[in-house]
């Protein structure tokens, strides 16, 4: 328990977050930085960016709602503190994500009307079956969901959108970097606090195995409704192309310039699977297949 309590402590992440790896920047990039001409310009891209961003907001909100829902159901007190710096960290991906919508032009009273109108149904569904675990105070299914499945789920995309970023939008990717610093730590105390947790209660083992599968086919179609009938598919082609000269936006062995949509989501769903498989075999947990939508 004692590397636990160091890993996991406010003074760590004091040390390593504020303190560190977010030291200088301002909504999670070096000041002054700003949005990519391209896509700020160009509609049909702009309207894109809003909606992916859209999608952030709505994760990132939901894990501000499980982080913090579950510390008053944590059995320990180092679970609670770390829950606590978990829960100002989601804060902070809800507002860094949300300051994005803003440079991207909208205006601060049409957020919560984007939110409704681009927020995708099937990870409202995603996000439901999570909260309502936490609402019960079910700590062990809440923290697998949430640690696991979404963080899982949010460091890849994130990893994903860093690459794709890199060079078409360095202010973007530099938000995003310490964003999956900060999914690193979350996902590593899922792993680290829970399978002691699931030995003790292996009861709950068939509850949190439905929850994951269905948790992963509201992904699975969350991912489905991003990447196909894209509208702006053709435009962001145009953009890929007129980056050619630059270096190969590279993940998971693939350069995600030369993908079509479809093959950026398979490589982006069968990722996420095959660590959500590692991750919860760790902690005891039998990954199950979900429905292909
Ligand atoms: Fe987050
Ligand atoms: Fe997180």
């Amino acid at each position: 328990m004692s590397d636990f309590l160091s890993m996991y402590s406010v003074q760590h992440w004091l040390e390593s977050c504020p303190q560190g790896y977010l030291v200088g920047t301002e909504f999670g990039h070096p000041p002054g930085e700003s949005e990519s001409e391209l896509i700020v310009s160009d509609p049909l891209l702009r309207e894109q960016a809003i909606g992916t961003t859209v999608q952030l907001v709505v994760g990132e909100r939901c894990a501000l709602a499980a982080s913090s829902g579950l510390i008053n159901s944590a059995p320990d007190e180092a679970s609670k503190r770390f829950l606590a710096t978990q829960t100002l960290d989601e804060a902070r991906h809800v507002e860094i994500f949300t300051q994005r919508l803003f440079d991207l032009g909208l205006k601060k009273s049409e957020l919560e009307s984007a939110i409704e109108q681009y927020a995708n149904p099937n990870l409202m569904k995603f996000a439901e079956v999570l909260l309502e675990k936490v609402d019960r105070k079910d700590f062990v299914a809440g923290v697998v969901g949430q640690n696991v499945v979404l963080e899982g789920m949010a460091f890849s995309v994130f990893e994903m959108m860093y690459a794709g970023s890199q060079t078409l939008n360095p202010k973007f990717a530099h938000t995003l970097s310490g964003t999956i610093a900060d999914e690193r730590r979350h996902v590593g105390f899922g792993e680290n606090r829970i399978g002691s947790l699931i030995q003790e209660h292996p009861e709950k083992k068939p509850a949190i195995e439905r929850m994951q599968k269905e948790m992963s086919y509201y992904m699975l179609a969350t991912f489905a409704d991003s990447f196909r009938n894209n509208p702006a598919r053709e435009e962001f082609k145009k953009l890929r192309m007129s980056t050619s000269g630059a270096p190969k936006a590279e993940w998971h062995g693939a350069d995600l310039n030369a993908l079509e949509p479809e093959e950026m989501e398979s490589l982006l769903a069968d990722t996420v699977l095959k660590e959500f498989k590692v991750r919860l075999g760790r902690i005891g947990i039998e990954y199950q297949t979900p429905i292909r939508p």
